[in-house]
């Protein structure tokens, strides 16, 4: 297929993302612009000079420079034009639908209010519903190289907030930071209502994958990518229809995968398992759900029926009501159909 004729396709998917890190969509010209405002100096003295320093060799090189970079959301006024920036994006995307992460801690732990922080996001996603038609779920992100404990008190500050909150998740440095650690946390989050997903085989190994869903009972797993050295553990994602939410450009971007090429989602498709396609963290990876797409159909060569497939799996894997997800379904099958006619 054409370039161009694979980008108008593209475009013109509904898409649903559910693996997108709200902090990881902070670009730099508006970074610069709330750094101002907010008479912080920022280390870089350039827009140029900071995307520079966007060449990572493994998820900790990343880390480092998006917490820096959250460090100038101060207001609520920052957390709700950081958000807005990415729903008027994606709406120009055709994305419809969207399950967010946000990190508490990396704003809570310098001393901004949970509720300074939760209201700015939350303003700008009740803003997009209603004026984009864009549908959301929020998920809460653990901090998973800070302790349990810490966990904890973050489960204690979301309590006034729950009833807006849709789950619990599990980010930041994945080695030697096991599910393990986070059991006891996760049973209390799911005693609050919360639904439960966790970062799990993204650098780590098949063996966290299999902690997450065992230990802390997780419906989806972020990345997951390294289930494929364990084939008993693929069976169990397929037979239990257990959503990965694969972030193709971050894998690239973080060396997880040398290049595209390699990437493994045409291989899990071939296997069954309920794959779908994400951006993670555009703004420092060089790509939003279109591009995730492109590079990935591009590099594999997907075929309109595998195209077609990762779109559903997006909405099958939402949290969605039952009936919201069959109507984006339809609409789905509907545009792929309206290509061959
Ligand atoms: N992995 C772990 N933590 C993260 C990521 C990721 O891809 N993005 C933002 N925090
Ligand atoms: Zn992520």
């Amino acid at each position: 297929m054409e370039s161009s004729e694979l980008h108008k396709i593209i475009q013109g998917i509904p898409k649903a993302e559910l693996h997108l890190h709200i902090e990881g969509s902070f670009e730099p010209e508006l970074m610069f612009k709330i750094a101002e405002r907010n008479n912080i100096v920022l280390t870089y003295d350039s827009i140029e000079s900071l995307k520079k320093a966007y060449q990572f060799n493994n998820l900790q090189e990343f880390l480092d420079i998006y917490y820096a970079g959250a460090q100038v959301l101060i207001h609520e006024q920052d957390f709700f034009d950081l958000t807005w920036a990415y729903l008027t994006k994606v709406h120009s995307q055709n994305v419809v639908h969207v399950e967010i992460f946000f990190d508490p801690q990396t704003h809570t732990d310098r001393g901004i209010s949970f509720d300074v922080m939760f209201n700015g996001i939350y303003k700008a996603l009740e803003k997009a519903k209603n004026e984009l038609n864009i549908s959301y779920k929020l998920i809460m992100s653990y901090l998973r190289h800070l302790s349990e404990e810490a966990a904890f008190e973050t489960l204690e500050a979301s309590l006034p907030f729950k009833h807006l909150i849709d789950g619990v998740g599990l980010d930041s440095s994945e080695m030697g930071n096991p599910p393990s650690k986070f059991e006891k946390v996760f049973k209390a989050s799911a005693k609050n209502g919360y639904k439960l997903v966790a970062h799990a085989g993204e650098e780590g190994p098949a063996e966290y994958i299999w902690e997450a869903l065992d230990l802390l009972k997780v419906v989806r797993i972020d990345h997951g990518n390294r289930c494929l050295y364990d084939e008993s553990l693929v069976q169990r994602l397929v037979k239990e229809k257990i959503a990965l939410t694969l972030c193709p450009t971050s894998n690239v971007a973080l060396k997880v995968i040398q290049k595209m090429e390699e990437h493994p989602v045409a291989q899990m498709l071939e296997k069954g398992i309920l794959v779908t396609i994400n951006s993670d963290d555009p703004a420092y990876f060089g790509g939003y759900m279109n591009e995730n797409y492109y590079e990935t159909a591009k590099a594999l060569n997907l075929n309109i029926d595998q195209l077609m497939q990762l779109a559903i799996n997006g909405f099958e894997a939402s949290w969605l009501s039952k009936e919201a997800k069959e109507k984006r379904i339809i609409e789905v099958k509907d545009y792929f159909n309206s290509l061959s006619t």
